[in-house]
């Protein structure tokens, strides 16, 4: 029994992004009080706040087994793949890319950018009816070219959860001499990554996506790589990112992947048991409920997230998000930053079939921060909306 006396607040967005960790807070806070020199003043002010930041980036570089040298710090997840996909292009000799449709904006249209303006050739994976990619169409496609070639292939998928075999990947673009870059938003911090046995040129990060503050991410890129600036001026981040760093941002992504990877057996068995709990409880009280992506298998399925298409109409579904919402129940149709878009999802739209399209599908993602309880009072509501 539910009561609206003061209403009840309930947060499965974390793929949009994610609730700050209190020891992120104090950390930033911290930071904000005391290092607020710049970093690149060579008094004693500057050096303390170079010195967190150098610290920090030494961190992170252990973390996923690389150097320091190697760990850019950006504004986050988009300029990060800007940089990697444009670089490699104006830089790297780079004439042909091969993605998925399935990637993220800030892939997609940074891709689709560069066909248009720079002549590139972009070539699209083909995907299997659960929108994994498929690794014998990468590799036909790595097969047929002599150009020089990029691979770029997100991780985890963040509207279906698909989760990537980017090692294997990794593997197929050294055989065939490709350069190889990962949208890794929605999975640093959640999986284990050692960038020496995954042989990524460049990986994307966002520290809002692991409890972090926003703002805030990093590119990894490989020694030697050859990649220049996206952007120009000073000569912070070794002259590859111009601009004075946000220290308390960087000293918060540090802690924040800190406190993900030390917790990360923990919360992870935690968390894969609340989608197993919401799996199970949904597909009870809505027996013809369906999920999209490949779910089924959690090996190849993010523990962090579970969309699925309602048995409802296109028209009821159009205010399923407004309903929920004055439920307090926050959760999303796909990326946070499509809310505005029309047209659908452009994921769900290169594997669902039009019966499918035609009902509304919603994305439900998680963190350490839910309960069963508020699985109970989501489930509870949505049954309710279906049945009304
Ligand atoms: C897979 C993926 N890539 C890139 C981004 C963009 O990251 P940011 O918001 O840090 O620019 C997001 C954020 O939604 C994402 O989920």
């Amino acid at each position: 029994m539910y009561f609206c006396f003061c209403m009840k607040k309930v947060y499965f967005d974390s793929a949009a992004t994610t609730k700050l960790r209190p020891e992120v807070i104090d950390c930033m806070t911290q930071a904000l009080k005391t290092e607020y020199g710049n970093p690149s003043s060579t008094h004693a002010f500057g050096r303390s706040a170079k010195s967190l930041i150098e610290t920090a980036r030494k961190e992170i570089a252990e973390i996923l087994n690389v150097t320091a040298a190697e760990i850019i710090f950006t504004s986050g997840g988009t300029e990060a793949d800007n940089l990697a996909l444009n670089s490699s292009v104006r830089d790297l000799g780079v004439k042909r890319i091969i993605t998925s449709k399935i990637e993220h904006h800030a892939v997609l249209h940074t891709v689709h950018a560069l066909e248009k303006h720079h002549n590139i050739t972009v070539e699209y994976v083909d995907l299997d009816g659960c929108g994994h990619v498929t690794l014998d169409s990468l590799e036909t496609l790595l097969a047929e070219s002599d150009q020089k070639t990029l691979v770029s292939l997100m991780h985890v998928n963040n509207e279906v959860g698909n989760v990537l075999d980017i090692t294997a990947v990794g593997h197929l673009c050294k055989k065939y001499d490709a350069l190889f870059h990962s949208d890794t938003v929605q999975s640093v911090g959640h999986y284990k990554l050692d960038l020496q046995e995954t042989l990524v040129d460049f990986l994307a990060v966002a520290a809002h996506k692991f409890h972090g503050p926003k703002g805030i991410g990093f590119a990894f890129v490989r020694k030697n790589s050859g990649l220049r600036p996206l952007i120009y001026g000073g000569e912070q981040e070794r002259g590859l990112r111009a601009g004075t760093e946000p220290v308390h941002n960087i000293a918060g992504m540090n802690e924040a992947l800190r406190v993900s990877y030390q917790n990360l057996d923990k919360e992870k068995a935690y968390v894969t048991d609340l989608k197993k709990y919401f799996k199970e409880t949904i597909k009870k009280a809505i027996p013809t409920i369906s999920f999209n992506g490949g779910c089924d298998d959690l090996e190849r399925s993010t523990y962090t997230l579970l969309n699925v298409c309602l048995p409802m109409s296109s028209e009821k579904g159009m205010m399923l998000l407004f309903q929920l919402d004055l439920k307090g129940i926050a959760c999303s149709k796909g990326s946070a930053c499509q809310s505005g878009a029309t047209g659908g999802s452009h994921v769900l739209n290169e594997f669902l079939s039009a019966e499918d399209l035609a009902k509304p599908s919603l994305r439900f993602s998680f963190s350490s921060f839910n309960t069963k309880e508020e699985i109970d009072y989501v489930v509870a509501s949505l049954k309710e909306l279906c049945e009304a």
